[in-house]
């Protein structure tokens, strides 16, 4: 194991790495969380110093693999299933019927949900349940439900479906036996709601990536961009405001608003919540 730490200024160079690359955003009270990630990439790469892994990480042959290996070690992944349960009783309750209805008047039986930011698919999940739950007909619709994250190692468990006591707190007890099979200790999304999802990577600070998303109804990306500064924010918010259809609606977590970024959105109260529309 070596002992060299990463000095302040290069803390610096790899703050301004990450950002450009990620959209993260992380301040100087975060020094010791990134050394240690850095420590761990040096023993795994049998690398001496901090100044040789910023070399291979800006200008390596393998930087863009190496900007995910540390990507995979730097996101805080804390999610659960029905988290924030008021504002999905919004989207239930107020916002799906709408959508529905609007697109059963013209004909359009498809439906199409992004989930950006999933972490480890609790979240993309819960949307899959609801919608099925509260749209049966669903079945007999085209249905797109896309689950992204920057994180492999998460997407590896939002594909396998499996979860533990801490991620099904929040589950209502009815919709274990119709969603899960139950193991000792785990739960397993039954394959019906579990085919519902197409997960895949996708970085949001990408804007190749970014530009191709396109025609979704409801986006759902919380709890993500309070690891990104304003500037990064709205290009991300930029982006998912092209990314909806008008009429779409866009939720963020409770703590985060566009307000102080973007006017595109019409601010409108479903239910009990104040949520995002793109005006039609
Ligand atoms: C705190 S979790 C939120 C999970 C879920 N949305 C929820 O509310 O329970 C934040 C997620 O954002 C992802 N993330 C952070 N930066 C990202 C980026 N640039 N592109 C895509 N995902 C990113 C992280 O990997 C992490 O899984």
């Amino acid at each position: 194991m070596n002992s060299a730490q990463l000095t302040l200024e290069q803390f610096g160079r790899l703050c301004r790495l990450i950002y450009d690359r990620l959209g993260l955003s992380f301040d100087d009270k975060k020094i010791d969380f990134l050394r240690k990630r850095v420590n761990k990439r040096m023993v795994s790469l049998s690398l001496e110093t901090p100044s040789d892994y910023l070399m291979r990480l800006a200008y390596g042959e393998n930087s863009e693999s190496e900007m995910q290996a540390l990507a995979n070690l730097i996101t805080t992944n804390e999610t659960y299933m029905f988290r924030e349960y008021e504002q999905l009783e919004a989207f239930a309750h107020a916002c799906l019927p709408e959508v529905i209805d609007c697109k059963e008047k013209q004909g359009n039986r498809s439906l199409r949900i992004w989930i950006a930011g999933c972490s480890s698919g609790e979240e993309a999940y819960t949307v899959a349940i609801i919608v099925r739950e509260v749209f049966p007909a669903i079945a007999t619709w085209d249905m797109h439900l896309l689950a992204t994250d920057i994180d492999e190692q998460r997407l590896v468990i939002a594909m396998a479906g499996v979860y533990d006591k801490r991620s099904m707190k929040n589950v209502p007890p009815e919709y274990l036996d119709r969603h899960f099979t139950q193991s000792v200790a785990n739960w397993r999304i039954k394959p019906r709601t579990r085919s519902l999802l197409t997960i895949e990577h996708l970085n949001l600070h990408d804007r190749a990536q970014m530009r191709q998303m396109r025609s979704y109804d409801f986006i759902f990306c919380r709890n993500v961009l309070i690891y990104f500064d304003d500037t990064s924010r709205k290009a991300v918010v930029d982006h998912f405001y092209n990314a909806l259809n008008p009429g779409g609606f866009l939720f963020l977590g409770h703590s985060e608003s566009v307000g102080r970024i973007s006017s595109a959105f019409r601010l409108r109260r479903m239910g009990e919540h104040l949520v995002y529309m793109k005006p039609e």
